[in-house]
């Protein structure tokens, strides 16, 4: 049995090491193996073809519950994919519409196209055409994905279920 054990403190730490890799890999969808029952995309890795993907893109329901999980994601996203630059919650115009109030104003499907592509609905969505009338910019794509898009939805939900008081 010589030569059996690496020196002991080195070898669970290489294992972890590996461990950690093998997440890591795990982690960017590479694998593909083994069932994550606990998959919580929202911070971590997103992977289109997941089987539970479409049910998170799936526009909910008006009666569906907030999740505030992907509507505290949703928030930070809104405010690091740039749209605090440009729009507010809290009933005011900068340089874009307030948003508050856009969950009960369109549809999820429209706010969709309009975020994910909002030169093309500009060319040819009259509703869209008639805001850049108004507000003189054109709103620029911000390349946020599609479940970004769908969290910063359920952030907004959030904001149009518990009004704060206005200008605040
Ligand atoms: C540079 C400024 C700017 C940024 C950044 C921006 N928008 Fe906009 N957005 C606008 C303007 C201006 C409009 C009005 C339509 C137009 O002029 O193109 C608009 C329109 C919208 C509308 C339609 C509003 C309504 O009343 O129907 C939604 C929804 C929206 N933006 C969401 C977002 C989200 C979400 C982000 C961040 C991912 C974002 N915007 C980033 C400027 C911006």
């Amino acid at each position: 049995m010589l030569g059996m054990p690496l020196p002991l403190p080195t070898a669970p730490r290489a294992v972890i090491v590996l461990l950690a890799a093998a997440m890591a890999v795990g982690a960017f969808g590479l694998t593909g193996c083994g069932e994550r029952e606990d998959w919580s995309p929202i911070d971590g890795p997103w992977d289109p073809d997941h089987p539970e993907a479409r049910a998170i893109l799936e526009p909910p329901a008006a009666t569906d519950p907030i999740d505030d999980e992907m509507a505290d994601a949703g928030e930070r996203w809104y405010r690091t994919r740039g749209c605090l630059a440009c729009h507010r919650v809290d009933g005011t115009d900068v340089v874009g519409p307030a948003l508050n109030g856009i969950t009960t104003r369109r549809s999820y499907e429209w706010y969709r196209a309009m975020v994910m592509s909002p030169d093309s609905m500009i060319r040819v969505d009259p509703i869209a055409q008639q805001l850049t009338e108004i507000y003189r910019v054109p709103m620029p794509d911000q390349g946020v994905d599609e479940l970004r898009t769908r969290a910063i939805w359920e952030y907004l939900r959030r904001v149009d279920a518990r009004p704060g008081p206005r200008g605040s």
